[in-house]
């Protein structure tokens, strides 16, 4: 009869334990890791804001609530992003405003560019972290359905998308301007050939202020085109302008 010492002691009792313990950890930290794909409400969600480490961290985009854990260190409490945890902070995504009423899950207001562009980032969320749910409110009903609300931004979106195709392809058709900055100097705009001209883009387009406007190069011949703008000092037939 093999005596315990010989039975605790073979390869295969060792094998065993050996698998039990592995198992039993895997099971843990994957029970840990994410919560079962379901409906949630704001207040649910609101407890896995990133201040207790012991839970997930979750955001919610559009209504899609995503386990992002794994971007502690953006989500989580001193992290760049931390406001995006715990709640569906939507607008913020385009607009940037992390404060007070700027981190709120309405899309009022928005062009459709800026609706693609939060479209955007749930396909990026999509992409990078697990999907654990839809988040019951303005984007989805009490039946985990897609709202009205929902289907008119991804329909406003999908428009948005159409217009910055065309937009770049009639872009394409001006090149656009040199330019360099530098600290004695400032700033430049040039053109190898043609003039520099800015040129304001559609309101729909414009993401944020600061892409408004391009400089491209026109021929002579096409200065009179409507809405094309003179750098401020600049001759009208100067190749090169201070900005
Ligand atoms: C509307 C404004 C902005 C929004 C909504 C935004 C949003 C985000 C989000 C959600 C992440 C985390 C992505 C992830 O989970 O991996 C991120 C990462 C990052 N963002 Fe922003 N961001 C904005 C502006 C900026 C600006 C202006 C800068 C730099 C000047 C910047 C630099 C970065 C950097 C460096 C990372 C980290 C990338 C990494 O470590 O993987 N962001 N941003
Ligand atoms: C995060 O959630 C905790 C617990 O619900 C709450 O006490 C805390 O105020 C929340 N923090 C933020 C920044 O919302
Ligand atoms: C952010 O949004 C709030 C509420 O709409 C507004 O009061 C505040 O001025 C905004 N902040 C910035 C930096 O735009």
């Amino acid at each position: 009869m093999a005596s315990w010492k010989a039975i605790l002691g073979s390869p295969t009792f060792l094998g065993l334990a050996i698998s039990v313990v592995v198992v039993s950890i895997v099971v843990q930290l994957s029970d840990r890791k994410s919560p079962e794909s379901r409906l949630w409400t704001v207040d649910e969600v609101a407890k896995y804001n990133g201040t207790d480490d012991q839970l997930p961290i979750l955001l919610g985009i559009l209504g899609s609530v995503f386990d992002v854990t794994k971007g502690r260190q953006h989500y989580g409490p001193g992290g760049g992003y931390h406001h995006f945890a715990g709640r569906d902070a939507s607008c913020a995504f385009v607009s940037g405003n992390f404060t007070g009423d700027g981190l709120t899950d309405s899309l009022q207001g928005l062009s459709s560019a800026q609706m693609k562009s939060v479209v955007d980032w749930r396909d990026f969320y999509f992409r990078s972290y697990k999907h654990v749910g839809t988040l019951v409110g303005r984007y989805y009903d009490s039946h985990g359905q897609p709202t009205k609300y929902l289907k008119g931004v991804e329909a406003k979106a999908a428009r948005g998308a159409q217009l910055m195709k065309k937009q770049e392809s009639e872009e394409a058709k001006v090149p656009s301007c040199n330019s360099r900055w530098s600290q004695d100097d400032g700033g430049k705009v040039w053109c190898d050939t043609g003039y520099p001209r800015l040129v304001q883009r559609p309101q729909e387009i414009a993401l944020t202020g600061r892409m408004s406007k391009r400089c491209a190069c026109f021929k002579e011949e096409e200065l009179s085109r409507p809405g094309l703008e003179v750098y401020k000092g600049c001759d009208y037939l100067s190749n090169s302008c201070m900005v």
